[in-house]
This record gives C-alpha cells, structure tokens and sequence, in this order.
C-alpha cells in the first residue's frame, strides 16, 4: 500500500525511497513527507481503478457506500456557525420597513422621519443591553467585533498612555485583538501574550503575575472561536478589581484599575453573561454570529466608574463621541432583535445545540479511532474541534465537499499555516493541519448531524486507507522516528 501511494506520486516534496520500514528497524530513514493532495489522491484512486482523475470529492463519493437520496437536497451543508450564522427570518421581517419605509437618519431631531428611527434605534439597544446586564447608554455601535475589539485595545491604551503603557492578553485570541496589541508594540506599548494550559484555559494566577501597575487594559476573550473553550472571565474580573485596583495606587490615588476587556463575540446570546457580575469593562459583541445581519456589533463600555477611551473615528460625534458616523438603522433593528430573540431563545437553543454536538462527538467518536477533541469538553457545545490524525484537514475538506467546515489551518498568501490556536494548546503541526472544526447552530437539524457523522467516518477511513502514513503507523512504526527530507 504504501508503494502504490508513493508511486502513485503522493509525496509532496518528491518520491519515497523505497525502504524496509519495519518498527524497531527503522530509527532514521530519509523520507519526503507523504502528503495527501487532493489531486495526488484523486489521481491514486483513479490509477487504481484505471479511469482518468475526477475531483477528489467525486472520486470519494463515487468510492462510498451513500444513496443519492441520503444527500442534502441542493447546497452543502452548514456547519461553520462560528464563522457567521445565518440571519433569523424573525429578524429579517423585523428589519424590512427600515429599508423603504422607515428611512429616516435616527440623528435627525427636528422632524418624524428622525425620531421613528431613533425610537426603533433605541429599542434594539436595549435589548442588546438586556443581553448583558447592562444599562442601554453603555452600547455603542460599530460594524462589528473587530472594531470594537480594535476600540478597546487601542482606545484605551491610548487614553491612558501618559500613565501606563501595559497590556495583558493571551496567545489564543482572535486576530484582531492579537494585532491591535502588535500595532501598539510598534508604537512602543509593551503586550503580554499569556499562554493556555493544553484545554486552552489561561491561568488566572498567570494573569495576577502579569500584572503591572501600569497595566491599562487586559483583554481576555469570553469563549473562543477555534476551539469553544469559555475563559474564567468572572475571576479574572474580580482579581482586576481587587489586586489590580491595589497595584494601580501606586501610580497615585485616582488612577484607575486595569480595564477589563473581554472579546465576547462567539459568547453573546449563547451563554449568560453579566458585565456588573463579571467585573466587565468592556465586551465586544458582533451581530452575525447571532443570527442578525453583518456589518454591525457593539461595544459595552462602563459608565460607573468610567472607562475612557480614544475614539478611532472622528466626526458628528454620535455614540457618546465614541463612534462617529451615521447609524445603520435596518442592521441596527435587526441586530436588536436578533438580541431579543437570543435572550428569549438561549435556553432552548443552547439545549439543542447541545445534544446534536453530543450526538456528532459520540457517533464519530465511537467509531472512528485516533481522533482527539481538541479544548475543553466542557466548553461552548455549538463549537466542536476534532483532529483525524494522520490525515490532513484539507483533504478532508476536499473530500466533504458537500459539508462547510473549517479546518485547522489559515490560509495565508504564501502557504497554509497550522492554527496558532492549537499549536497554543501544544499540538504539533502535523495534528493541527489534521483538525476540523464543527459548528452547530440554531438551525442545524440531527439530518444534517446524522449525514455528516456517517460521511466523516466513511471518508476518514478511505482517506486513511489511502494514507502512507497510517499504514505506517499500523505497522507499528513510530512517526517521530523517522526523519523527513526536504
Ligand atoms: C472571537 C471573535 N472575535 C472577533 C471576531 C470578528 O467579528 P466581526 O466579523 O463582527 O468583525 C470574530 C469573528 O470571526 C470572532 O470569532
């Protein structure tokens, strides 16, 4: 088997020497790491059957035991909810009258086309308030979480500089906070990346060690988007509170504690949360991840005691100076509802969604092996991250192509990168381009769940049957043994 694989050109970087790989004998053998392309597979599978190559995807299918029937009717299915939801019809027909109708700009006072939609602007701030336990003149609108994660770090940092050029975070947040503390180094800030324990918890006593009196902001995110781990966001509020509170003084009564941040975007509307119980200063929030439109989120930024920050916008001064510009009032409407809707919906949502993630875990589980859940079990459910060892998540992708899924790796212009995420909970390459992430919604049924069980575990164990190094691996030989050229 794997003579025909490597002959049959799957080895990314050239031919394997053909080699006795025996376990025991083999210690170090030069090998070019076996890859499993789409078109190396696809050309494999259809030398041994002795068509022309097809599309890895319909090469596989046609390779599998599923009826026609047993597909999704007409597009693939979704289950990327932690990329973006799709928009509740209640939040649609919510927004309608606010494209033709109701179209006045909410800041116009002096006539009713204005106060209309400031009224209904009002309303879904709100509801959005409600969600978090805050009062309504504490959401301030953006297009999204990445500005007002972009807000929080910078905005802060910057108010605060004269006095304090500290911030805390950790290695696994989203990309915008990561590079919003990067362009703030630049600028001669300094940033402490703490690391996770291998669930992807941080460590609160890691973040009582960080701490500085100088530290202005600590940005921690509330559930993560790779991996659905929820971070220990009350105890970290409160130590800012006391122990921060405490080592600012130092700098002089007045100066005010650490700010708390947290990027809450994959945790709104799925979980409780509490801004006042949790010691929150600031939580970014991002509509599309709830089943409202995209293109708008929001800031909580505390009222009691203040938090100050630098406005990144400049202009009319809307958004209590914190967010120039002229409100969207049918995403805004529809944000708000989509709000509303979660607050209602969160206990029957978050019990659904667990089952069916309960349901994908144990079924490919239990008949697939060597599959690791990457993070914590006990994490956010909607968000399920499982590595296939021995096969790379691309190919899997490839090979799901009637399934929307995300992969451990990022495209970057130049190659495909392993997750920063996962190599943060201490995976190594290998098994972080072998992962795949599942995420289950509002709208995802146990059809969908059911079908997409039964093709992972047929398509992993053609695709392993196809692999080099799982028949290596079946004859016992110790991967880390070998050493790769090229
Ligand atoms: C944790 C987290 N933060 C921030 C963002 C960015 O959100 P938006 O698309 O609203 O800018 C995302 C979206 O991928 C996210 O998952």
């Amino acid at each position: 088997m794997i003579t025909t694989a490597l002959r049959c050109g799957m080895g990314r970087m050239g031919v394997a020497r053909a080699a006795p790989l025996r376990a025991g004998v083999v210690r170090s053998i030069s090998l070019s790491a076996p890859r499993l392309t789409e078109a190396n597979i696809a050309s494999a599978l259809a030398e041994a059957d002795g068509e022309p190559a097809l599309p890895l995807g319909r090469v596989l299918d046609e390779s599998l035991s599923f009826e026609p029937a047993q597909r999704p009717a007409q597009r693939p299915i979704y289950l990327d909810a932690q990329a973006t939801s799709p928009v509740d019809p209640r939040v649609l027909d919510k927004m309608m009258p606010y494209f033709i109708n109701q179209y006045g700009n909410p800041h116009s006072r002096t006539h009713a086309y204005g106060w209309e939609t400031e009224a209904a602007v009002d309303e879904a701030r709100a509801h959005i308030a409600k969600l978090i336990h805050a009062d309504p003149k504490e959401i301030i609108f953006t297009s999204g979480a990445t500005e007002s994660n972009n807000m929080a770090v910078k905005g802060v940092a910057k108010f605060y500089q004269s006095k304090k050029n500290h911030i805390i975070t950790t290695q696994t947040e989203h990309k915008c906070v990561l590079d919003s503390c990067r362009a703030l180094q630049e600028q001669g800030f300094e940033v402490t990346y703490l690391p996770v324990d291998e669930q992807g918890h941080v460590s609160v006593e890691d973040v009582k060690n960080a701490l500085r009196p100088t530290t202005s902001v600590v940005s921690i995110m509330t559930v993560n988007n790779e991996i659905g781990v929820i971070q220990p966001i009350r105890e970290i509020g409160e130590l800012l509170k006391t122990y921060g509170a405490d080592l600012a003084k130092e700098l002089g009564r007045g100066t005010p504690k650490p700010f708390f941040h947290t990027d809450a975007a994959q945790a709104v509307g799925k979980i409780p949360l509490d801004v006042d119980a949790c010691g929150i200063d600031l939580l970014s929030i991002s509509s599309h991840k709830l089943y409202g439109p995209k293109g708008i989120g929001a800031i909580y930024v505390r009222r009691r005691p203040r938090v100050r920050m630098e406005p990144l916008m400049s202009g009319g001064g809307q958004e209590r100076g914190l967010r120039s510009g002229t409100l969207a009032t049918p995403i805004v409407v529809g944000f708000g509802e989509a709000a509303r809707i979660a607050a209602q919906d969160m206990a029957s949502d978050h019990a659904h969604i667990s089952r069916l993630s309960k349901r994908l875990r144990d079924n490919i589980m239990s008949r697939v092996e060597m599959v690791l859940l990457n993070g914590d079990a006990n994490g956010y459910p909607g968000c399920t991250n499982m590595t296939f060892q021995y096969i790379e998540g691309e190919s899997l992708l490839m090979a799901l192509n009637d399934i929307c899924l995300s992969s451990g790796s990022a495209c970057t212009s130049a190659s495909l990168e392993p997750s920063y995420v996962l190599r943060a909970l201490g995976l190594d390459d290998a098994n972080a381009h072998s992962s795949l992430r599942f995420g289950i919604g509002r709208f995802t049924t146990e059809a969908e769940i059911d079908f997409v069980c039964e093709k992972i575990v047929q398509v992993v164990h053609r695709l392993r049957e196809l692999s080099p190094l799982w028949e290596m691996v079946q004859e016992g030989i110790d991967l880390k043994t070998i050493e790769w050229s090229g």
